[in-house]
């Protein structure tokens, strides 16, 4: 039938797993395109919390089907933890994974080389999360690469050691300390695991998918602003993670496949890692957001840097993925605050704009902001879209105009349960 994508509008950890694992059901598939372990998605069913970083965020229900597409790139040590840490609580989790065999595979001296030309950076580290994401996807597009389909190969080891000794080449122009022992055999023995997962064309699975009238839901990693070409480059990750990407991490055609695209934002906006970030709040306002949202990385345990909400960010962000539909995440954070503010202009040299500048690292931007009266109501408390209180609805037709786009969800908390849907649009799914 027809592909629905979910991705994140700002710099990562909109609450996309929340949302994936509350709609999955609606859908035969779950599909992650692009990124790899640096991913935390985080899902709390019945009080339970469980982070994926590889997996997609369908997996908890029986219905869907849960792909790893070739767009991903698959660390097999961090594969083989999670599937087995899922499988300690429902030993059928195998049967409802299947993995593309041209997703490219993290070795461990791809990791070593994130390691090594992070700290080679010093000051002007990306700030990665040191899972190999960026030396993984260089060897992916230098065509120097292994894919899981190469596991049934019998020369794998033998390709194996001809890029390892390319890495540590490439290593040997760093003064950086290593060992690889370990991290080797740990990669070996979870190789052997991935040959027993479902490995499959899953380009051929998944059109054939559609043209049995089966529904798919595309999950992004990341955010629209760490995509690798139009995020605040070099401050970005090394994967397409707009709804383009869908389509290449995916081998689906775009021509008729692509139905929704549901865009997810919090109601403000954190970043992890280093980069521009003009509307971030170093004050107390910062942290007390920080605190409210329990904002550390899903991943790496990382502070995460907080901000009021960047409409132009987020009106670019819009543009670029064509989005149907939007999520406001994270609203009840704000739930105490007196006064809520959104950058609707930067000021850049006495000059205002809402559109991003070529390069955001380089400029001045001075944030021009829109108050709004706080709600001061505790949003977990409400069942219903239309009953929320008139300051946050305020609050929220207000981004609705400015983006030019209606705002199908509202989630009110962590748990699964706690999303409300607008009624009228929650039949376009
Ligand atoms: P993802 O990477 O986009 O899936 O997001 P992360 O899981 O990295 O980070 C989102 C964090 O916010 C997680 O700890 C979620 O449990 C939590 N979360 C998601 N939605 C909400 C919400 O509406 N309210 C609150 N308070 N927390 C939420
Ligand atoms: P989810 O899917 C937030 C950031 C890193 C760093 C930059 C590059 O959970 O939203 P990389 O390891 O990709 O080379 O790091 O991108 N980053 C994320 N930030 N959420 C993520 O994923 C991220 N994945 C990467 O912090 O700034
Ligand atoms: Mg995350």
């Amino acid at each position: 039938m027809s592909v629905d994508v979910l991705l994140g509008l700002q710099w990562g950890d909109e609450g996309k797993g929340k949302i994936v694992d509350h709609l999955a059901n609606k859908y035969d598939i779950i599909a992650r395109f692009q990124g790899g372990p640096n991913a935390g998605h985080t899902l709390i069913i019945d009080g339970v919390k469980t982070v994926l970083h590889t997996v997609p965020s369908g997996i908890m229900h029986e219905r869907p089907v849960n792909v790893i597409g070739n767009g991903v790139v698959i660390d097999p040590v961090t594969l083989k933890k999670e599937i087995e840490n899922l499988t300690s609580k429902d030993a059928d989790i195998k049967r409802r994974l299947f993995i593309s065999k041209k997703a490219h595979f993290i070795l461990p001296t791809h990791k070593i080389l994130d390691a090594a030309s992070e700290a080679a950076k010093g000051q002007s580290k990306i700030g990665s999360t040191l899972r190999g994401i960026s030396p993984a996807y260089m060897d992916k597009t230098g065509r120097n690469a292994l894919r899981v389909g190469d596991v049934l190969d019998k020369n794998f080891k033998l390709e194996y050691e001809k890029i390892k000794e390319r890495h540590l080449k490439l290593l040997s122009i760093y003064d950086f300390e290593f060992s690889l022992t370990d991290l080797e055999k740990e990669w070996f023995d979870a190789i052997e695991f991935v040959k027993s997962l479902n490995l499959i064309d899953s380009e051929y699975y998944l059109n054939k998918a559609l043209a049995e009238g089966k529904n798919i839901l595309a999950e992004g990693a990341q955010g629209s602003m760490l995509d690798i070409d139009f995020g605040t480059y070099p401050f970005v990750t090394s994967s397409n993670t707009i709804a383009s990407g869908a389509c290449q991490g995916l081998g689906i055609p775009p021509s008729k496949k692509i139905k929704e695209v549901i865009g997810i934002s919090k109601a403000y906006c954190t970043r992890v890692g280093s980069g521009p970030f003009p509307t971030e709040l170093n004050g107390a306002t910062g942290e007390r957001i920080r605190k409210s949202g329990n904002e550390f990385g899903a991943t790496t345990g990382r502070p995460r840097r907080t901000g009021w909400i960047d409409l132009p960010a987020l009106k670019y962000a819009v543009m670029l993925n064509g989005v149907t539909q939007l999520v406001i995440t994270k609203a009840d954070v704000l739930n105490d605050f007196e006064a809520i503010e959104a950058c609707t202009e930067y000021d850049i040299n006495g000059k205002q704009s809402t559109e991003i500048p070529f390069d955001l690292c380089k400029e001045e931007i001075k944030p021009v902001y829109q108050k709004f009266s706080g709600w001061k109501t505790d949003l977990r408390n409400f069942t219903s879209y239309d009953e929320l209180p008139e300051f946050f609805l305020n609050y929220i037709s207000f981004l609705e105009q400015y983006l030019s786009t209606k705002i199908s969800m509202i989630s009110t908390g962590p748990e699964r349960e706690k999303l409300l849907f607008k009624k009228t649009l929650e039949t376009a799914l």
